[in-house]
Order: structure tokens, then sequence, then C-alpha cells
């Protein structure tokens, strides 16, 4: 196991109902804004039961935040914070709210150009508006982690950054506010939270034993719930496993002592940044190209994978690994979510493209051995065709 520091202060308040102690976890004297999406909070009565636990707190709204959250529509909000004096941000939705709102909250307390935030990875900030979140999505970890992903939609610029002071400080999750998802957003948490545990898990052994093990509890429940998910939309079981899986799933305890892998995510945020996929979508077709790619380096863990998490009964370990990766496309095919670029019409000459902005980012060291290059990268789009 390497070396490892953790830290994760964010308060979590899971359960139906729940979404009551925003009355004491939020100062009685703050100027709140209420940050959200595109209105499926007003329509699915999450909006009200945030109102009425605010009742006698002053607010303002804030809404408009677009799935993949434009840079552009986070400085309007920063705009208002400055000239209503907002001192606290509560972000109502799903990942991207949240991180929207981690953005506004470290650019409304940074003087120079806020897209430095994003150039420097977060390191330039050095304090953010306080956080508080209302969780309507189970995705991304947002929830309970420093991380935030904003796009320039001037450049196509999908980027992430990282900074402690943009750790929510107390976050809802209330599974029931998940029963208005739609099929395709829930399929996309589904994927994207599996994806977050693969990223550190299919990597190389380390003896991490905990760590392993706990990602395995993790896919495990993801596999057995997720399809349910689409069955049964108001089984609130279901909803509440899947919900803590993913918040599980990346706020810092799996990475710990482990390497991570991350390709899969970097070059599908090109993918999103281009063509306007979803997160979810992007892994899908990534991920099983990275791992066909790097098959021999992940031989060790994708057996331990197939054999623990998909209960493979074969003993020839390159054969384990191989169904691995194509129980793992089937499942995200289950899932209704497609799994090659010729599925969402596009083919070899995006390469070129997806190339250039890695090459932009920097982004020339992918994965766990930091050894996938922007050439292997167009190996690797190939075989998503
Ligand atoms: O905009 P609204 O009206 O809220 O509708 C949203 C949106 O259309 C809708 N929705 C959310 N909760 C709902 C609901 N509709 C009905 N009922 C509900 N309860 O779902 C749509 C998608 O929402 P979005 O927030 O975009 O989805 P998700 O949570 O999957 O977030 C995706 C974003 O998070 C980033 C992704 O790159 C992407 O930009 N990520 C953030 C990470 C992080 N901060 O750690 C890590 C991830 O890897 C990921 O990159
Ligand atoms: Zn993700």
């Amino acid at each position: 196991m390497n070396n490892f520091s953790f830290y994760n202060p964010t308060k979590i308040h899971f359960g139906a109902g729940q979404i009551q102690t925003l009355k004491d976890e939020i100062p009685a004297d703050a100027k709140i804004l209420i940050v959200y999406g595109g209105g499926s909070i007003k329509k699915n009565g999450i909006f009200d039961q945030v109102t009425d636990a605010l009742e006698g707190k002053t607010f303002l709204e804030f809404g408009g935040i677009e799935p993949n959250p434009h840079y552009e529509t986070c400085l309007k909000a920063v705009e208002l914070i400055k000239t209503e004096n907002i001192d606290f941000l509560l972000a109502v939705g799903g990942g991207s709210v949240i991180d929207a709102t981690k953005f506004i909250a470290a650019a409304a307390q940074y003087d120079g150009n806020p897209w430095e935030i994003i150039e420097t990875f977060g390191s330039a900030v050095k304090g953010a508006l306080p956080i508080g979140c209302v969780l309507t999505l189970a995705a991304t970890g947002s929830e309970m982690n420093p991380t935030s992903v904003v796009t320039r939609a001037e450049t196509q610029d999908k980027l992430f950054f990282n900074s402690d002071h943009v750790r929510p400080l107390f976050s809802v999750l209330d599974p029931k506010t998940t029963y208005s998802l739609p099929a395709k957003q829930v399929a996309n948490g589904v994927v994207d939270s599996y994806v977050h545990v693969l990223e550190q898990y299919i990597t190389y052994p380390v003896n991490a034993k905990v760590q392993d093990r706990f990602s395995e509890s993790l896919l495990s429940t993801i596999l057995e719930e997720g399809p349910k998910a689409l069955k049964e939309p108001e089984n609130y079981d279901v909803r509440a496993n899947l919900m803590w899986s993913a918040t599980q799933a990346l706020n810092g305890l799996l990475s710990t002592g482990v390497p991570g892998d991350w390709a899969t995510h970097l070059i599908g945020q090109v993918l999103t940044g281009f063509y306007g996929l979803d997160h979810g979508q992007t892994l899908a077709i990534v991920m099983p190209a990275v791992w066909t790619y790097k098959v021999e380096q992940k031989k060790q863990k994708l057996v331990q994978y197939g054999q623990r998490v998909l209960n493979i009964q074969e003993t020839d370990q390159d054969l384990i690994a191989h169904q691995a990766i194509e129980k793992t496309r089937t499942f995200f095919e289950e899932m209704g979510i497609a799994t090659r670029l010729s599925d969402y019409n596009l083919d070899e000459t995006i390469i070129a493209g997806v190339i250039e902005k890695l090459e932009a980012y920097q982004f020339v060291q992918l994965g766990e051995h930091a050894d996938i290059t922007p050439t292997d990268v167009a190996e690797i789009l190939k075989l998503a065709l």
C-alpha cells in the first residue's frame, strides 16, 4: 500500500426527509443564493422542500446552470453575488449544479481572471464562499469531494479544478429526490459511479486489501442495484444504496494508497467538450477501449475483478481478463448506454481534434503508469469506433 493523507470534512445528512436539516445547517443571518439547473427542482417539489426548510432565512435564487456547466453562466452568478452581498451558496441539483457552485464560490473571492482557477487546476484558489448541497442525482461524488468540472462554451474546453476551499460544508442526500430522474440520467449516474470505482481499482496490485475489497463491495452493489433503479424508479432501498455508493465512489477514500488511472475520464471530457455527449456516455465508450489497449498491464486486476465481482468461472487468465472487459461493456449497454463512437454518429475523423486538445492541455502521459501518449489515445479511440 502506498503512503497517503486522507481528509474529508463534509458532513452528510442521509435519508428521507433530511432536507429539513437545512434549518440548522445554514446560519440564521446568512444571505443565501440557491443555485440550481434547468428547473427540474421546481417540477418535482424539491425546491418547495428547500424553501420550506429555509423559512425565516434570507435567500435569492440563480437558475439555469447547464448540464456540463458553462463558465460563462457561472460568471453571471458571481456578478449577482457581488451586487447582492451573498455569503452562503446552496447548490440544489446534480453534479453540474454542485460543480458550478464550487466554481462560483471560488470565483466570487478571486481577484484575478477567474479562468486562472481552471488553468492552475485550483492551486490559485485561496478562499471560497461556504457551500451546502442538496443532491438530486447519484453519480459524480461532487457532494463530498473537492473537484469541479466546468466548460468554457466559447472554446469548448471542459476542464477540472480541485481545491479544499470548495469542499461542501454539508450535503443532504435524500434518495427520494432521485425518483423523478429520467431513465437516461439514472443510467448515466450508474455508469459514472461504477467507472469512478474502476478508475481507482483496475490498475495494478499494491496489496491494498481494504481499498480493493471496498471497491469490490461498491461495484457489486452498483451492478445489482443499477438495473433495478430503471425498473423500479421509486424503490427507496435501491435508490439509497445507489446514492451512497456513488458518494463513496469518489469521496477520496478509494484512492487512498493506490494508483489511479483516470485516462477514460480525461479522454471523455474532451469528447463532451466537442460533441456534447453526456459524461456517462463518454465513459461507457472509452473505458472498454482503454482496457482492451492496456490489457497486459491491467491483467492482474482485471482477473481479480472478473473473479470476485463478475463471478467469471474460467481458469485461463487471458480469457478472464477479456471476459471482464466484455461483461463490463454489456453492463453499460444493459443500462441503456451505447458503448461505441459510431452509436453516436462519430467516426475516425474526430481523433485528430481530440489529440490536439489533449496536447494543448498537456495531458500527454495518461494512466496509472503515465505511459498513454497522444499516439496511444489515437489507437484507443480506434478501438472505440
Ligand atoms: O438541470 P436540471 O433541471 O437540474 O436537470 C438535470 C439535468 O438535465 C437532471 N436532473 C438532476 N436531478 C434531477 C434531474 N431531473 C429530474 N429529477 C432529478 N432529481 O439531470 C440532468 C443531468 O444533470 P447533471 O447534474 O449534469 O448530471 P450529473 O450529476 O451526472 O453531473 C455531470 C457533471 O458532473 C461532472 C461531469 O463532467 C458533468 O459535467 N463530474 C463531476 C465530478 C466531480 N465534481 O467530482 C466527477 C465526475 O467524473 C464528473 O466529471
Ligand atoms: Zn465521472
